[in-house]
C-alpha cells in the first residue's frame, strides 16, 4: 500500500505551485473523486436492484397468470381472457397480451392495439412461440417509452396454448431516477463546495505557520539573530518552531562572541603593538643616548614582541583546536612520564618562587596526542605558579576512576571566587582585569579545548585564600 502510495507522483504542474495550492488541489481530487465513486455506486445498485425486484416480479405474475390464460384457451373462453388482460393490465404502466400459438393476437388489456400487425416483431413473442420464455427491456409500441417485458409460452401437458406478454413501463421509475441523479450531484457539488472552503481554511492553516518560518528563516539568514518565532499550531509545526527558535538563540550568542572576540584580539594586540610604538620612538628622540633606558626600552620591546607572538600562537593554536583542524595523535601515555615532562619544563620557575611538589601519581595509562595533553597541563601549572604564594607548594595527583583517569592540579594561591570561577575557561576571560598584563586569558580556553578533542573534561573548584584545584578527566586506554 506504501509503494502503491509512493508511486503516486505529484503532477510536473502542480510542482511548480505553493504549498497551499498542492494541499487544495490534492484535497479536492481526492474528495470529489471519492464523492463520485460513492454516489456513482449506490445510483447504480438502486438501479440494479429495482430491475431485479421488477424483473423477478414480472416472472411471478407470468407464472400464475399463464396458469389462469391456460384454463381459459383449453375452454376456449375468450370473455374470460378478455377478463384476466383488464384485470391484470393498467392502461400506460401494464401491458397484458395473449397470442394464440400462430402468432395472432387473441386479447389485450391495450385498447388501442391493432389487429393487423405483425406480432413476431414485437420482442419476445418469436421465442416464446418457440417454447422459450424471454425476458428483458424494449421500446413501447406506441409510447416509446422503456419498457421491462417477460413473454412465456403458456403450455398444458406439454402442449403450447398460446404467449403471454407482459411489459411494464419505467417511465416513472426513470423520472424518479434522473431525480435522484440530480440530487446526488447536488449533494457531489455541494460537498466539494464546502470541501474547497474546509480544505482551503485547513491547507491556509498548515501553509502559513510554513510561510512565517521560511520568512522567519530568511531574516535569520539576513543577519536578525536571537529573533523569536510563535506559533500555536500542531505538535510537530510548535516543535520545528522551537528548534527555529533555539537555532536563533545560538546563532545569536555566536554572533555575540565572535563580536567580543574580534574586540578582545584586537584590544590585545593593540596594547603591546603601540607599547612597541611609543618604546621605539622614545628611542629615537634621545633614550638610546643613556645606556641604562636604552637597555630598559629594548627589554620592553622585546617582552612586548614576545607577548604578541605567543598571542598570535595561541589564537591560531585556539582557532585549529575549534574548527577541528588539528589532527590529534593517537599514542599511549604513561601518565606519570608525562607529569614528569611537565614539571621538567616548569622546574626553574618553580625553583625561583621557592615552590616545592607534592606528587601521587598513580600506573595508569591513557590515550592521546601527548604534546597537546603537555600543553594543558603546563596551561594550568602555569597559573598555578602565576598564583601561588611565595615557598608554597604544589600537589599533583594522578588516579584511575571507574573508567576515567583524573589528574588534579591543586595550589595554595588566593584561589578564585565562586562568581569567577564558571567564566575562567572563556576566552580572554582574566579574573582581575588590571593584572592583566600577566596574560591574555586564552590558557585554560586552549587547555578546555584539548582535554574535550580526547573526550574529557575539565573542571576547578577553589577556596578563596586557600588555592584552587584543577581537576581533568579524560577517558582510560581501552
Ligand atoms: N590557579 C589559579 N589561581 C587563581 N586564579 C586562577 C588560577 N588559574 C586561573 N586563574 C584565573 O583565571 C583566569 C584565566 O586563566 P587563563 O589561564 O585562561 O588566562 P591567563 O593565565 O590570565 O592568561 P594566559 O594563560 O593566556 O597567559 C586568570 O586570569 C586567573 O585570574
Ligand atoms: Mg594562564
Amino acid at each position: 500500500m506504501r509503494r502503491l502510495l509512493s508511486s503516486i507522483q505529484v503532477p510536473i504542474w502542480l510542482k511548480k505551485h505553493s504549498f497551499h495550492t498542492r494541499l487544495l488541489v490534492t484535497y479536492l481530487l481526492l474528495t470529489a473523486l471519492s464523492t463520485s465513486l460513492m454516489s456513482g455506486y449506490l445510483l447504480w445498485s438502486f438501479h440494479s436492484y429495482f430491475m431485479r425486484t421488477r424483473q423477478a416480479d414480472l416472472e411471478n405474475w407470468t407464472t400464475a397468470l399463464s396458469e389462469s390464460a391456460a384454463d381459459a384457451i383449453e375452454r376456449q373462453d375468450l370473455e374470460r381472457l378478455e377478463l384476466l388482460v383488464h384485470r391484470y393490465g393498467a392502461p400506460e404502466t401494464v401491458t397484458l397480451r395473449i397470442f394464440a400459438p400462430d402468432g395472432r393476437l387473441l386479447v389485450s388489456s391495450n385498447p388501442r392495439d391493432p389487429q393487423t400487425m405483425n406480432w413476431l416483431e414485437v420482442a419476445g413473442v418469436r421465442e416464446a412461440l418457440q417454447n422459450q420464455t424471454a425476458q428483458g427491456l424494449a421500446k413501447g409500441l406506441f409510447s416509446q417509452d422503456d419498457r421491462l417485458y417477460v413473454a412465456r409460452p403458456i403450455l398444458r401437458n406439454g402442449q403450447l396454448l398460446g404467449v403471454l406478454r407482459m411489459s411494464l413501463t419505467l417511465q416513472q421509475y426513470q423520472r424518479q431516477f434522473v431525480t435522484l441523479a440530480w440530487a446526488a450531484m447536488s449533494a457531489l457539488l455541494l460537498t466539494v463546495i464546502l470541501c474547497t472552503l474546509i480544505s482551503d481554511q485547513l491547507a491556509r492553516s498548515l501553509s502559513k505557520p510554513i510561510q512565517t518560518m521560511r520568512n522567519f528563516a530568511i531574516r535569520l539568514g539576513s543577519g536578525h539573530f536571537g529573533d523569536k518565532l510563535t506559533i500555536r499550531q500542531s505538535t510537530e509545526l510548535d516543535q520545528l518552531a522551537i528548534e527555529l527558535n533555539r537555532m536563533s538563540e545560538r546563532l545569536a550568542s555566536l554572533d555575540r562572541e565572535r563580536r567580543v572576540f574580534l574586540a578582545n584580539v584586537s584590544h590585545e594586540l593593540r596594547t603591546p603593538i603601540s607599547n612597541i610604538q611609543v618604546t621605539v620612538e622614545a628611542l629615537r628622540s634621545g633614550a638610546s643616548e643613556e645606556p641604562a633606558l636604552r637597555d630598559r626600552f629594548f627589554q620592553t620591546i622585546e617582552d612586548e614582541t614576545r607577548r604578541t607572538a605567543r598571542l598570535i600562537y595561541d589564537l591560531l593554536d585556539l582557532g585549529r583546536l575549534e574548527a577541528g583542524v588539528t589532527l590529534l595523535e593517537r599514542q599511549t601515555i604513561v601518565l606519570r612520564q608525562l607529569i614528569d615532562r611537565a614539571l621538567r619544563a616548569v622546574e626553574s620557575r618553580m625553583k625561583a618562587k621557592g615552590l616545592s611538589t607534592q606528587l601521587a601519581i598513580a600506573d595508569v595509562w591513557l590515550e592521546g596526542d601527548p604534546e597537546r595533553l603537555l600543553q594543558a597541563i603546563l596551561n594550568i601549572l602555569d597559573n598555578a605558579i602565576k598564583h601561588s604564594k611565595v615557598d608554597s607548594s604544589i600537589s599533583i595527583s594522578g588516579y584511575r576512576q571507574v573508567k576515567q583517569v583524573v589528574i588534579e592540579i591543586q595550589d595554595q594561591g588566593m584561589g578564585i571566587r565562586d562568581n569567577d570561577l564558571p567564566r575562567i575557561f572563556e576566552q580572554f576571560y582574566t579574573v582581575d582585569p588590571s593584572r592583566k598584563g600577566s596574560g591574555t586569558g586564552l590558557g585554560l580556553a586552549i587547555a578546555q579545548r584539548i582535554v574535550q578533542a580526547h573526550g574529557g573534561t575539565i573542571a576547578a573548584s577553589s577556596l578563596v585564600g586557600q588555592g584552587a584545584t584543577f581537576t581533568i578527566y579524560l577517558p582510560l586506554k581501552s
